[in-house]
């Protein structure tokens, strides 16, 4: 499926980019249709609330360039990325910059609480392909960044009168990472009072995929219930879970397990370590 490129899709005028934005490979951008001729003039920047904690440094993972060899890039696909208040602000950047830097479109939403997050967690205090992805951000050449840049299209949360609030908007999926529990039990009700729960309610009516990276430990009855719901509506839900089967060395691999999933869930190449190989019984 290639909404994007079959209905020949423009950048929406009601999204804004992010400021600056990398990608990987010059091929990719090479062959990337989407106009977005007046994003320029629409940036803006979004605002985390002030915290004390401003200075914390970037994490190692979102440092990380997003591959280190990167699969040929696939025909260019558009997606829709929800970030919520739950903990794993990494997860979010790490996916970000594979969608990137292999020439997609992504259309982010950050809920209040997920600036928080992405500050507490990462320092990131304005929402850009800059601060989200530091490591695919240095590794693009400048013409490279301006592309990822229009590439990356922030939406206000509060802003339920963006494109990706209307069925009409075509995308190929949309992934909540990380997902809270009151983002979870929103979706589930079908409350669509913000762009991000509506967004992803739009997605289960088009029968398009949704993925819910839902994290919260342990787990009581309502979030549970939320789940089925969703479940049987459709979604998948994706809950951070890293297997060990593979022996992580590092957060990153801890990381990469599930943003490896989440992209094998939108049907995006990655060579992101996840696959377990046969290991004969001893
Ligand atoms: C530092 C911090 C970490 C949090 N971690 C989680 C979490 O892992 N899971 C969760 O469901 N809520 C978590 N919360 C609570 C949510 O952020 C809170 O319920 C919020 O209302 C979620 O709103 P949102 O879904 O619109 O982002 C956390 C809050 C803070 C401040």
């Amino acid at each position: 499926m290639n909404h994007a490129l079959a209905h020949g899709a423009r950048t929406p005028r009601l999204a804004f980019a992010g400021r600056r934005s990398r990608s990987l490979c010059s091929h990719s951008f090479s062959c990337f249709l989407f106009s977005a001729s007046s994003a320029s003039s629409a940036v803006k920047r979004l605002h985390t609330e002030s915290n004390p904690r401003a200075a914390r440094e970037q994490s190692p993972v979102a440092k990380r360039p997003a591959k280190k060899t990167p699969p040929t890039p696939a025909a260019p696909r558009r997606f829709v990325v929800g970030v919520s208040g739950a903990s794993g602000a990494w997860y979010a950047q790490r996916l970000l910059a594979i969608l990137l830097e292999q020439g997609h479109e992504v259309h982010l939403v950050v809920s209040d609480y997920g600036k928080r997050l992405l500050f507490d967690e990462s320092g990131i205090k304005t929402i850009d392909l800059e601060s989200m992805c530091p490591g695919l951000y240095k590794s693009l050449s400048a013409t490279q960044r301006a592309d990822a840049t229009r590439r990356l299209v922030l939406h206000p949360n509060k802003d339920v009168g963006a494109v990706i609030a209307s069925g009409s908007f075509l995308h190929d999926g949309m992934v909540v990472i990380p997902c809270s529990s009151s983002s979870l039990g929103a979706i589930a009700i079908g409350s669509g009072s913000n762009l991000l729960t509506r967004a992803a309610m739009v997605t289960l009516k088009e029968r398009r995929p949704l993925i819910i990276c839902h994290r919260e430990m342990p787990l009581n009855l309502i979030d549970i219930r939320n789940m089925e719901t969703l479940a049987l509506a459709g979604a998948t839900i994706c809950s951070p879970n890293p297997g060990f089967y593979l022996l992580p060395k590092s957060i990153d691999d801890i990381i990469d397990f599930t943003v490896g999933k989440v992209l094998d869930l939108l049907k995006v190449e990655h060579d992101l370590k996840t696959r377990w190989e046969h290991h004969d019984a001893e």
